[in-house]
């Protein structure tokens, strides 16, 4: 696209091909991928907050979440049953070597505690980052390695709070909060909005 004009071209085209590029740019920043990886999860004590942090990346545009620490079974389904009604093509694995997934991701590699710089004063340069985003988050321990394998180490303020939250929060600055705009077209169900009651509408 950059390359369709020359000096010659007139201020009016040029600046139609700016804007084609433009929006094309764009395009192809919210086309890259984001994965969230769950590291030290612990079957049964962790089902629950697990299952949000699944469910909460797909909800804020995340296409990939890989699970690491105890292997669960009953969360991948669980998980992958949601996003095969409600849309979207979430894809959930188990992965045990967490350190492999961080050494062989292509792209930027965040990693959310709450003992690092807040995510208000980063954001910029992150967003400049060319490329998918791996976003990690902890569990109950985290391994101090982690801190220095990342790009980025991100706080959601410096308090401590959840996975859930700090992952939600995170997804929703970095995608423009793209959740408000989701719309999957594959759902075989999906909600029709009211002020007032619940109405869900399900594909035949
Ligand atoms: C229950 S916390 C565990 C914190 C734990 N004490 C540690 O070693 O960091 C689980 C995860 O939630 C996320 N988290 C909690 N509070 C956060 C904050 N203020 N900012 C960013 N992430 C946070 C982090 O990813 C953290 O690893």
């Amino acid at each position: 696209m950059i390359f369709y004009y020359t000096q010659t071209t007139p201020t009016i085209k040029r600046l139609k091909i700016h804007q084609t590029h433009r929006n094309l740019m764009i395009f192809f920043e919210y086309m890259s991928m984001i994965t969230v990886l769950r590291l030290g999860h612990r079957r049964y004590r962790d089902m629950r907050i697990t299952t949000h942090v699944a469910l909460t990346a797909r909800a804020f545009g995340a296409t990939k979440v890989i699970l690491s620490g105890e292997k669960d079974d009953n969360i991948l389904k669980s998980v992958t049953d949601v996003a095969a009604r409600w849309g979207g093509g979430l894809e959930i694995t188990y992965e045990k070597n967490w350190k492999k997934i961080i050494k062989d991701f292509i792209g930027t590699k965040v990693h959310l505690t709450m003992f690092a710089p807040n995510l208000d004063e980063k954001i910029k340069d992150i967003k400049k980052e060319k490329g998918d985003l791996l976003l990690i988050v902890g569990g109950e321990k985290v391994p101090a390695e982690i801190f220095h394998v990342v790009d980025y180490n991100i706080a959601i303020g410096n308090q401590p709070h959840s996975e859930v939250a700090a992952t939600a929060i995170f997804l929703h600055e970095y995608t423009n909060g793209q959740e408000f705009k989701t719309d999957f077209k594959d759902a075989k169900i999906k909600v029709e909005p009211k002020e007032h009651g619940r109405k869900t509408v399900e594909k035949s």
